[in-house]
């Protein structure tokens, strides 16, 4: 079972930049619901991605993302809200945690994932620990799942950084 220490070391530097106590108690509570309902042993078994071959850690490319949105934020002169982006940031594929499965010692999308991709899966989890649309937002609207909907400022950043993250790692593995 994974501790809530294990994931407040793994994001000990990134949380600091969530201000409101609250908000950072539940980002920790989320990731540790979401792995608890699929029975992770760690929260850095779980894969960035299945469509990329050694992709690397889930956590390893949250905390990357998460420093790519910090460093955008301090540039931009609009009234972005920190704690909303810092957390929808942290959490914007807390889904795959339900998304993925364990199926014979490989790590396969499940059925649950075949219904709910994991925008949808992170959203309602952050909806169930009753964190606010903003943040749902951010994270259902992270992927193409958001093409369809007017993102916010700082859902625009969070999938802009994703996709640097995900373009890079693929332009690793193509020929
Ligand atoms: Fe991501």
């Amino acid at each position: 079972m994974v501790s809530e220490k294990e994931i407040k070391d793994c994001f000990s530097k990134e949380l600091t930049w969530i201000k409101d106590e609250t908000l950072k108690e539940k980002v920790v509570a989320i990731w540790k619901a979401a792995a608890d309902e699929r029975g992770w042993n760690s929260i850095h078994d779980v894969p960035f991605t299945l469509l990329i071959e050694e992709s690397g850690r889930l956590t390893d490319h949250t905390k990357r993302m998460t420093h790519m949105v910090y460093a955008v934020m301090k540039q931009r002169e609009e009234d972005l809200n920190q704690d909303y982006l810092i957390a929808g940031s942290l959490l914007h594929d807390v889904g795959k945690l339900v998304e993925y499965d364990v199926i014979n010692k490989k790590i396969v999308k499940g059925e649950y994932g075949k219904k709910f991709r994991h925008p949808l899966a992170g959203a309602k989890l952050a909806w169930q620990h009753d964190l606010p649309d903003e943040i749902a937002h951010i994270i259902y609207a992270h992927s193409h799942e958001g093409d369809k909907t007017k993102r916010s400022a700082e859902a625009v950043i969070v999938n802009h950084c994703d996709f640097i993250d995900f373009e890079i790692k693929k332009s690793m593995v193509e020929e």
